[in-house]
């Protein structure tokens, strides 16, 4: 990247502007993580242009697991793909679990997203596991429906430098 990326916290303010993250839906569901955050049970964090314009959104949730901050819902424009963004996201995520006190970063991917997975391997995630993950997402006409998918556990022990 040659312009400088400015990683902040995300406030309600920022959501008009994240529309290219997903559905209005998905934007709800970012919103109340938002309110999580005023609570301190969550982090979420934003990548800013020089411009300030949002080009990448992901949170931390501190109270999924024990012991650990849980990377969720991260997004990088699609545009802005493969130049870096998203590692930097991660790494801002992982800088705010470390301020916590705590050693270990876990997430979990969409298993059949292959590319998600060399994705998270090359900054150093270990898959341990399987899981079957659902949520409520946009249907073909918009109107919410359930959708079910098998998700791969990973995580990072943050003490070990990164790769
Ligand atoms: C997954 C995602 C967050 C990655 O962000 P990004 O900014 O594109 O990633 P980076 O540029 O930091 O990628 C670093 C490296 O990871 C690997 N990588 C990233 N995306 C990849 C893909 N789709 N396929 C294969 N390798 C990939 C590459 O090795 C890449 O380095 P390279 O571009 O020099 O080859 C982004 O693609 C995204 O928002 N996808 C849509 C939403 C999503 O799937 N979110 C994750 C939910 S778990």
């Amino acid at each position: 990247m040659t312009r400088p990326l400015d990683v902040r916290d995300l406030t309600p303010g920022d959501l008009p502007d994240c529309g290219w993250s997903g559905s209005a839906l998905h934007l709800d569901s970012v919103a109340r993580e938002l309110v999580r955050a005023e609570a301190g049970e969550v982090d979420y964090l934003v990548v800013c242009t020089s411009s300030g314009s949002p080009i990448a959104i992901g949170g931390v949730d501190f109270a999924k697991l024990p012991g650990a901050g849980y990377l969720y819902q991260l997004g990088v424009r699609p545009a802005m793909q493969r130049r870096g963004v998203g590692t930097l996201l991660v790494r801002a995520l992982e800088d705010r679990i470390r301020r916590r006190g705590l050693a270990r970063s876990e997430l979990c991917y969409e298993r059949h997203t292959s590319g998600n997975g060399v994705f998270y391997r090359g900054l150093g995630y270990l898959a341990y596991g399987t899981v079957v993950e659902g949520w409520e997402q946009a249907g073909p006409d918009g109107t919410p429906e359930w959708y079910e998918t098998t998700c791969v556990q990973m995580r990072r022990d943050l003490t070990a430098p990164a790769a």
